[in-house]
């Protein structure tokens, strides 16, 4: 197995001349085709591969500035995390791929602008926002392509966090995995919304990484989502061209679904839904009988993330009092 070091080295340059300070931000993203399961597990390479929607200017701001009293420093939404903390580890060791002897200290202050209310993810823009910061702060002018398949190495979502709109995360082929990178696809939608429900945040007891190694492992259903999810990347991709929501719609939370009929099928089984996230289920099917245009798609998690058009927003609105509405590709 190649190490992230090994696959990074040979982009840094030979002495790093760190800047003074440097400041990113990299948006959130929601999949439409999921990304679960890993045929590498230290490169975060998938054995899929992914499409997603960039969730404009939700996302997580990164800055990096020099430590002066010898240690690193991880802060987040302003509050200094413990060294050993999870987060702060994974930033630290990333961080590291980096510097490398240059071993010095650095204060990285992230700040997620992401409505905690709203449960969302944010390992995704945050090692894409850090990515990109990194980048700035040593000077090392990578490719897009390459800024995306380093920051898969901090959190495979990471890598389409690097593009705003339609991203798709080409699984690639190769050991180093320098193919297994995203790409913008070159489409906009500017009706399109997406509405966050929020049926619980908190931290869960099984995160992603976790969570697809056992489905991997356990459910033998497993073996079906390689070819559900390369079907549905075609469908999306058509949806996207043909400008079809109801496609897209469809497609997205059939795959969401598949995803979760793998969780479920493992062993200890994996459920991540409430009592909540299945009446709000209920309650897309029921609209959608009315008339309504509306489709959900869920990630590791117990929230959902609705689809549907401008059009339609005020009819949601008052259906999920709560419902935090993002326009991906910004207000026509
Ligand atoms: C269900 O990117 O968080 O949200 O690579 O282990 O860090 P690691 O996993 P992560 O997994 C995201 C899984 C998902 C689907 C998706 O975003 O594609």
């Amino acid at each position: 197995m190649i190490s992230k070091a090994q696959v990074i080295q040979p982009f840094l340059p030979a002495t790093l001349t760190p800047g003074e300070q440097a400041e990113a931000f990299a948006p959130s993203n929601i999949a439409l085709c999921k990304y679960w399961g890993k045929r590498d597990k230290e490169l975060n390479l998938p054995i899929n591969a992914s499409l997603s929607v960039s969730l404009a200017h939700l996302g997580s701001r990164t800055r990096i500035t020099p430590a002066l009293d010898g240690a690193d420093h991880v802060l987040l939404n302003g509050t200094e995390l413990a060294v050993d903390s999870s987060f702060a580890r994974k930033v630290i060791a990333f961080v590291g791929l980096f510097r490398g002897t240059l071993a010095q200290p650095l204060i990285i202050d992230t700040h997620n602008n992401i409505p905690t209310a709203a449960g969302l993810a944010s390992s995704a823009s945050g090692f894409a926002a850090l990515m990109l910061a990194l980048d700035q702060f040593y000077g090392l002018q990578l490719a897009p392509e390459q800024l995306s398949a380093f920051a898969r190495m901090g959190s495979g979502s990471a890598s389409r966090s690097i593009f705003s709109g339609f991203v798709e995360w080409q699984m690639g082929n190769r050991e180093d995995g320098m193919d297994s990178h995203a790409v913008q696809l070159p489409a906009t939608w500017p009706e399109l919304r997406i509405g966050l429900v929020k049926v619980a945040t908190g931290e869960k007891k099984v995160d992603s990484r976790a969570g697809m190694q056992r489905t991997v492992e356990t459910a033998h259903l497993y073996q079906s989502w390689p070819l559900q999810a390369a079907a549905d990347l075609t469908r999306l991709h058509d949806a996207i061209v043909e400008q079809n929501f109801e496609l897209l719609g469809a497609t997205a939370e059939q795959n969401a679904l598949s995803m979760h009929a793998t969780m479920i099928a493992s062993w200890p089984p994996l459920l991540y839904w409430q009592p909540e996230s299945v009446a709000a289920m209920q309650q897309v099917w029921a609209l959608r009988e009315q008339g309504v245009p509306v489709y959900f798609t869920m990630d590791a998690g117990p929230n959902l993330k609705l689809l549907f058009t401008a059009e339609h927003e005020a009819v949601l609105s008052a259906a999920f009092p709560d419902l935090e509405v993002v326009a991906p590709f910004g207000q026509p």
